[in-house]
């Protein structure tokens, strides 16, 4: 799923850089439709991966976002987003950011819920979606006993 944006004043600072904050509203929201998109089901965000800003990016820059589903585990689903930068005098498209969420699907009383297993099929899809099962086993172990 990619979805661009353009910035505008509003989403920028006193440099005239895009706010941290908004990218990772952006970031939320295609990785949510992703999620959405793959269970059919209404998803929340569980957790967020370390997020690295490389480069800012600028007011009237276009920025696109892709968001892929990594892999599906039970209920839970791990999003990866790739956001690319492109200025306007039509320089090449720059790495900016990128994201790992995961997303947990949930039924109509609000309970985590199976979602369709991911079959990856090209040599990228396989390699994303081992890697997501390390990030997983990471990620878990930081979580917050209940
Ligand atoms: C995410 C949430 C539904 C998990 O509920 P829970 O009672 O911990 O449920 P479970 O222990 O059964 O875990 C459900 C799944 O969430 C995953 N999960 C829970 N916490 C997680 C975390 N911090 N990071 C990654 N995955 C997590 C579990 O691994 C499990 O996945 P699996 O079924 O694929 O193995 C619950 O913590 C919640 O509602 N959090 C608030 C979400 C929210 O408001 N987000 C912001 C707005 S969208």
């Amino acid at each position: 799923m990619i979805t661009t944006q353009l910035v505008l004043p509003n989403d920028t600072n006193q440099l005239g850089n895009l706010l941290g904050g908004t990218l990772m509203h952006w970031i939320d929201i295609v990785a949510a439709i992703s999620a959405q998109r793959h269970s059919g089901r209404v998803c929340v965000t569980a957790s967020v991966d370390e997020l690295n800003f490389h480069c800012p990016i600028k007011l009237g820059e276009i920025v696109t976002l892709q968001a892929s589903i990594n892999r599906a585990f039970t209920t839970s689903m791990e999003v990866g987003v790739i956001v690319t930068a492109t200025g306007a005098q039509g320089h090449p498209p720059r790495r900016a950011n990128n994201a790992y969420l995961t997303f947990v699907a949930l039924d109509a009383d609000g309970h985590p819920v199976p979602v369709p297993p991911i079959i990856p099929e090209t040599e990228d899809e396989k390699r994303r979606y081992d890697k997501a099962l390390e990030r997983r086993q990471l990620r878990l172990r930081h979580r917050r006993p209940k």
